[in-house]
């Protein structure tokens, strides 16, 4: 199955950097030469960077995408082939017996480790199994379940066959899944019994039946694969649903990989829009793989015998590329963890670093936060002399946050990659390549090569220069999201119209001299005060140069006069010394302006977040508002019980800044 190879620059193999601004000369000379090959010659390049993955065919042709008119994103178009085989067959002959997957139970004494070889079994095995249940190719197969082993499998499982997995999020309600399973047709759900989240059971089966209820009829599902996390007794219906062991450990280990076309989708991922029906991007097979490929390889360096672990839960993109898709393709060994970060004492996660020796640790800045909080003794007990490299996404970091990153976890031994992108990207776009350039904390720096970041001003119109704007790309990529699964409309109107004929990301970013990139949020987070356009992100930057303050979130709310006036939340660094409230304003003044002063300042025990760990600020923004009513669906909230004390904490306090 494999073509013949020529030779991708290798640039992963150089030495780890040692401070901000080292640069070893001849990755950065590899680099320079590949940006060089993607402006020159980008068809020549895309094939180039082809060569990563394994084809059946490989494709004689790149791209060929337009953002113009209806919108249309296609590449590799000739090329087949099948994900799970660059994940898994590829490594069988070479480390077939080395670790692909190590699972940490969320006890410690817990877990399990599994060879590429045993991998391979296990993902043949469930792909039998699906296969003898009837689904077949291009059918969708949803995955509830928290991060085991069986997650990971079922994933290139549905890959092996053909099958569209739909990975939904443990924490959505009944009726959140029930739409998802609507929306996407899905034919099967592979679940749990319950899972674990510290000392309380998250119950899946129940969920999912109360989820299948909502479906009704509507619904397409047949059957309910039921993985026994932790034990305990479910209901079961006969006939539709199947115990996990039962039924795929008498299965055969191999399973003959369908052969897919580039253009074929290989999974859906749920995200949210600006309105409240959920949108399930559609990822392609053969660009999404290369995409994963090029930009693990770039930013991460994975090495096989090394362990790479990204902190990120299989639900979200950041699970899909780069906790399964990209380490596996690089043959490193990828580590998940079950429990929760802080559990069962602060430092569960450095323990794991030593543990397992992890040398490439990928999170989330709130994580970061999170983990600063419990102060520098904590990380400073154990060794983490194996890191070698750290990285985060998700959200902006903050330079503090970054700072503390990468001197009291990477010891300043290791780059840190902040690394910008979306679901719909599929990849990293934004991202320092460590070694390559210099880093610069809290700027996600450039774009990768091959990609063409603008910023445009709030007509659409490209701005050059050191400026502030809206992010776009002119040309597309390979893991660029191909629409919005059955609305092509929304996808073509949410993404091509801002700027017509130029990806809009929804994110506004600065500029630098050297073209650096720093993303200063949510264009729906721009808070306009009597005209000054006002990114949330910027007061939340000056506020986390506080030493008092662990986490601020500022939102808009409705001003008579200045239209638009901002309400900070402000989580303290330690609950005995509350911020003072006009210091808090006094820096934003200083660091932001006076335009942005606060209209009100709330000292909160905790902010409401999803579980990814995204402060969910469009519920900020109602309870900022006194709405206490009618704050629409909580099912994606990690800890829904912060909504009634947010209400009490702002019915109590009426400070003004
Ligand atoms: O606003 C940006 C922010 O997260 C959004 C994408 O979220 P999601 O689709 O869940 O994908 C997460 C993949 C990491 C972006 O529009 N974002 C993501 N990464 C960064 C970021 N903001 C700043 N810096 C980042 N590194």
């Amino acid at each position: 199955m494999r073509q013949e190879k020529k030779q991708v620059t290798d640039i992963s193999d150089r030495p780890v950097i040692r401070n901000l601004a080292d640069v070893d000369p001849v990755r950065a000379q590899q680099v320079a030469a590949l940006r060089a090959h993607a402006l020159s010659d980008p068809e020549a390049f895309w094939l180039e960077q082809a060569q990563r993955i394994d084809w059946a065919t490989f494709p004689t042709a790149a791209s060929a995408a337009s953002f113009d008119g209806d919108v249309s994103i296609r590449w590799y178009e000739d090329g087949t082939l099948n994900a799970s085989v660059s994940c898994l067959d590829r490594h069988l002959e070479t480390r077939g017996d080395q670790p692909a997957l190590i699972w940490q139970a969320d006890d410690a004494a817990v877990s399990r480790t599994l060879t590429f070889r045993e991998l391979h079994a296990e993902v043949c095995r469930l792909a039998n199994a699906l296969r003898g249940l009837g689904v077949k190719r291009g059918d969708r197969v949803a995955i509830h379940l928290p991060m085991v082993v069986e997650g990971v499998a079922a994933m290139l499982a549905c890959a092996r066959i053909g099958a569209i997995h739909v990975v939904l999020f443990g924490g959505f309600s009944p009726e959140g899944i029930g739409e998802r399973l609507i929306d996407s047709g899905a034919v099967a759900v592979i679940t749990c019994d319950f899972s674990r989240r510290g000392a309380k059971r998250i119950p899946h089966k129940t969920t999912v039946d109360a989820a299948l209820a909502h479906a009704g009829t509507i619904g397409a599902v047949k059957n309910v694969i039921v993985v026994q996390v932790t034990g305990d007794a479910v209901p079961m219906t006969e006939g539709r649903d199947h115990d996990y062991t039962t039924l795929v450990s008498p299965q055969e280990t191999e399973c003959a990989p369908e052969i897919m076309r580039a253009e074929d989708v290989l999974f859906l991922l749920y995200t949210s829009g600006s309105t409240g029906k959920p949108k399930a991007m559609v990822h392609a097979t053969g660009g999404y793989m290369v995409w994963a490929a090029c930009t693990t390889d770039w930013t991460l360096s994975p090495q096989p015998g090394k362990i790479h672990w990204c902190t990120a839960d299989i639900a979200w993109i950041t699970g899909h590329t780069y906790v399964v898709y990209g380490p596996l393709l690089s043959g490193t060994t990828t580590l998940i963890y079950e429990g929760l970060l802080g559990w069962p004492q602060p430092g569960r996660w450095w323990d794991i670093v030593d543990r397992y020796q992890v040398s490439c640790l990928y999170t989330a800045p709130t994580a970061i936060r999170a983990l600063m909080r419990d102060g520098d003794d904590v990380p400073r007990e154990y060794s983490l002399a194996s890191l070698e490299r750290l990285a985060c996404a998700g959200e902006p970091i903050s330079p503090d946050a970054w700072e503390w990153f990468y001197t009291v976890i990477g010891q300043q031994r290791c780059p840190v990659a902040d690394m910008w992108w979306q679901t719909e990207t599929g990849g990293g776009m934004l991202c320092v390549i460590p070694g390559a350039q210099p880093m610069k904390p809290g700027w996600a720096t450039t774009p990768l090569p091959g990609l063409s970041a603008v910023l445009t001003n709030e007509k659409g119109e490209i701005i050059e220069g050191a400026t502030e704007g809206a992010l776009c790309f002119t040309q597309s990529w390979p893991g660029q999201a191909r629409t919005i699964w059955g609305d092509h409309k929304r996808f073509r109107e949410t993404y091509f119209t801002f700027s017509p004929g130029k990806y809009f990301a929804g994110d506004g970013a600065r500029r630098d001299e050297n073209g650096y990139y720093m993303i200063t949020g949510r264009m729906d987070d721009v808070i306009n005060v009597s005209g000054h356009r006002i990114g949330t992100a910027e007061i939340e930057d000056a506020l986390a140069t506080c030493h008092s303050v662990s986490e601020a979130a500022a939102v808009g709310i409705n001003h008579d006069l200045k239209g638009q006036g901002i309400v900070v939340f402000v989580v303290a660094r330690s609950a005995k010394v509350a911020p003072p409230v006009d210091e808090l304003s006094r820096v934003i003044c200083e660091r932001v302006g006076r335009y942005a002063a606060p209209e009100r300042i709330y000292l909160v025990k905790d902010m409401p977040k999803t579980r990814s760990g995204k402060i969910v600020r469009r519920l900020l923004r109602k309870i900022a508002s006194g709405e206490t009513e009618n704050l629409g669906d909580l099912s994606a909230l990690a800890d829904p019980a912060v909504i009634p004390a947010l209400i009490a904490a702002v019915g109590e306090q009426t400070i003004t800044g």
